[in-house]
C-alpha cells in the first residue's frame, strides 16, 4: 500500500466510527478487493437492489457502476441519500439502449396496443427502468430473468427486452421458446419490414456486454482439452454457443456459491469478470479455479473505483458536504424515479 492508500484507509476507518449504523457501504462482486474490504455487503445486482430496498441507513455508498447506484437511489426513502465514489462509471451494455431509439422501437412495434410489455434488465439507465415502469413491465437481473420472463409470456403475448440479447435469449432457450418465435431488433439499423417482428413472442434488442462476449466456444474446448475434469460456469451475458457448452450458468451469486460448495479438488473454469475470478481463486484454495479465457477479461467501469475514492466520498458525508463533484451524490428526477420503481417494485414483487 502506498501512503495515498494509508491515509485513505484511516480516513474511511474514522468516517465508519463516526457515521455508525447511518452509514452502509454496497459493493457488486466485481469490484476491487481494496473496495471489496469495507462493504457492510457484497452482491449480485439482485442481492444488492433488495438489501437497498430495506436498509434504514441514512447514507448509502455504492461501490459498483452507475445503474447500480441509480438503482439504490431510485428505492431510496425520503431522508436517505446514495452516493457513488466513481459517477462516472458506466456500463457498456447499459449504454446500448437510449430512450429515443425505445420509444422509437417501441412505436413501430406496437400496434395493436396492449399486447406487449417491456423487460429490462436492470443494466439500463433510469430512463428506461421508468419507460417499462410506464407500459406496465418490469426489470429482470441475471438472477430472475427466468421468473420474470415467465411472468411476462403469462399475461401478454409478446415481450420486448432490452437491453441484452443473450441473456434474453439464453432465458428464452431455458422456457423452450423456439428460435422462430423470436426476432432482434437492432437500434443502429432499425428494419423497415416490420412483419416478422409483428409476429414474434420474443424481441430481443441487440446489446452485449463486452466483457462476457469475450468468451468463446474456443476457449471452452482449450480447457476441455486442457483439464478433462474441469466443470465450466458461466455468467449468462455470455453468448448462447458458450452458453449451450457450459456445465452450468447463473449470476454473480450463484457461481460463488456453486464453486464454495463444490468438493475439494475440484476444477472449475468461469466465463465472467476477473476480479470475481482471482476472488474465487483465493478464497477455494483447495480447488482449482481458472479464468475460460486467458488473459481474461476485466470491466474498465467497475476497476474505476479505488480504495481512495470511497475514502473521498466519506470524507465529503462526515464534512456535510453533499452537493459537490466529491460526494458523487446519486439523484434521479422524481418522475423518472416513480416510474423506474414501478418497474423494481414489479420485479421485487414477481421474485419475493
Ligand atoms: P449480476 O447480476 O450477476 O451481479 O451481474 C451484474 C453484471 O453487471 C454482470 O456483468
Ligand atoms: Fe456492464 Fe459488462 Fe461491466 Fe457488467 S461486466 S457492468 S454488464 S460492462
Amino acid at each position: 500500500m502506498n501512503e495515498l492508500e494509508m491515509q485513505a484507509v484511516a480516513q474511511i476507518e474514522a468516517a465508519k466510527k463516526q457515521l455508525g449504523d447511518d452509514l452502509v457501504i454496497f459493493a457488486h462482486h466485481y469490484q476491487r478487493d481494496e473496495v471489496v474490504a469495507w462493504a457492510d455487503s457484497r452482491g449480485d445486482s439482485l442481492e444488492l437492489s433488495r438489501r437497498a430496498a430495506a436498509t434504514q441507513a441514512r447514507y448509502i455508498v455504492f461501490c459498483g457502476v452507475r445503474f447500480m447506484a441509480e438503482t439504490a437511489a431510485v428505492l431510496a426513502r425520503p431522508g436517505q441519500h446514495v452516493f457513488t465514489p466513481r459517477p462516472d462509471a458506466g456500463c457498456i451494455l447499459a449504454d446500448q439502449a437510449r430512450i429515443a431509439q425505445v420509444e422509437a422501437a417501441w412505436a413501430a412495434l406496437t400496434p395493436p396496443p396492449g399486447d406487449m410489455v417491456p423487460i429490462t434488465y436492470v443494466n439500463s439507465d433510469a430512463q428506461i427502468k421508468g419507460f417499462v415502469g410506464r407500459h406496465g413491465g418490469a426489470t429482470c437481473t441475471s438472477a430472475n430473468a427466468h421468473d420474470v420472463l415467465t411472468w411476462a409470456f403469462r399475461h401478454y403475448q409478446r415481450v420486448l427486452f432490452l437491453p441484452d440479447q443473450h441473456l434474453g435469449y439464453n432465458t428464452a432457450h431455458r422456457l423452450e421458446v423456439p428460435d422462430d418465435d423470436i426476432a432482434v431488433w437492432d437500434p443502429r439499423f432499425p428494419p423497415t419490414d416490420l412483419a416478422r417482428f409483428q409476429r414474434a413472442r420474443l424481441i430481443l434488442w441487440r446489446g452485449a456486454c463486452n466483457v462476457h462476449v469475450r468468451f468463446l466456444p474456443a476457449d471452452v474446448q482449450q480447457i476441455r482439452d486442457r483439464y478433462p475434469t474441469a466443470r465450466v460456469i458461466v455468467h449468462p451475458e455470455c453468448r448462447e454457443d458458450v452458453v449451450a457448452l457450459a456445465d452450468a450458468v447463473g449470476s454473480t451469486s450463484y457461481i460463488i456459491r456453486t464453486i464454495s460448495e463444490a468438493p475439494s479438488g475440484s476444477v472449475w473454469a468461469v466465463g465472467t469478470e476477473e476480479h470475481l475470478v482471482a476472488r474465487l481463486r483465493a478464497e477455494n484454495p483447495d480447488k482449482k479455479v481458472l479464468s475460460l479465457r486467458e488473459p481474461p477479461p476485466y470491466c474498465v467501469n467497475m476497476s474505476l473505483t479505488r480504495v481512495t475514492d470511497l475514502a473521498r466520498v466519506l470524507t465529503a458525508i462526515v464534512s456535510g458536504d453533499k452537493t459537490g463533484d466529491k460526494t458523487g451524490i446519486v439523484e434521479v428526477p422524481a418522475e423518472t424515479a416513480a416510474a423506474a420503481r414501478a418497474a423494481l417494485d414489479r420485479m421485487l414483487e414477481i421474485t419475493k
